[in-house]
């Protein structure tokens, strides 16, 4: 996912009312465990937008970008299932129920 916003119009909500858009459509679709995006790790204004709406930091990759310093890259998830509970012999633990993100946004 991509999201912007042209400079003049935002800290006015809506960045929020096109993330929630697309969340809303994840949550109902019913098959969409996660959802995940790249922000550029100096884009503190994204993250904490991000970190607002539930996203949290699964990764950062070094040198994801190749045309912007810096590089590098955190990738942020949201998660809407809570983690699985999984019964084993050993005991029963959390396992969460992701998919792997394998494209450059
Ligand atoms: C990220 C972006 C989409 C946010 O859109 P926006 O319309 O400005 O965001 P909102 O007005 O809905 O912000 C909601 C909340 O997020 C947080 N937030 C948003 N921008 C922030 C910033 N620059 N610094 C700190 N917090 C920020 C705030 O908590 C804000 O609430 P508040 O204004 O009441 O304090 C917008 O800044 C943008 O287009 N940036 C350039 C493109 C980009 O970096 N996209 C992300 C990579 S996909």
């Amino acid at each position: 996912m991509t999201l912007g916003c042209l400079a003049p119009y935002r800290r006015l909500c809506i960045g929020t009312v096109m993330l929630k858009h697309v969340l809303d459509i994840c949550e109902k679709d019913g098959n969409i465990d996660s959802v995940f995006l790249h922000v550029q790790v100096s884009n503190e204004g994204a993250i904490k937008f991000y970190e607002k709406h539930g996203f949290t930091i699964a990764e950062e990759k070094k040198n994801y970008y190749k045309r912007i310093e810096p590089a590098d890259a955190y990738l942020l998830q949201k998660s809407f299932k809570e983690p699985r509970a999984v019964t084993s012999t050993a005991g029963s633990e959390l396992e969460p129920s992701v998919a792997t993100p394998n494209s450059k946004h």
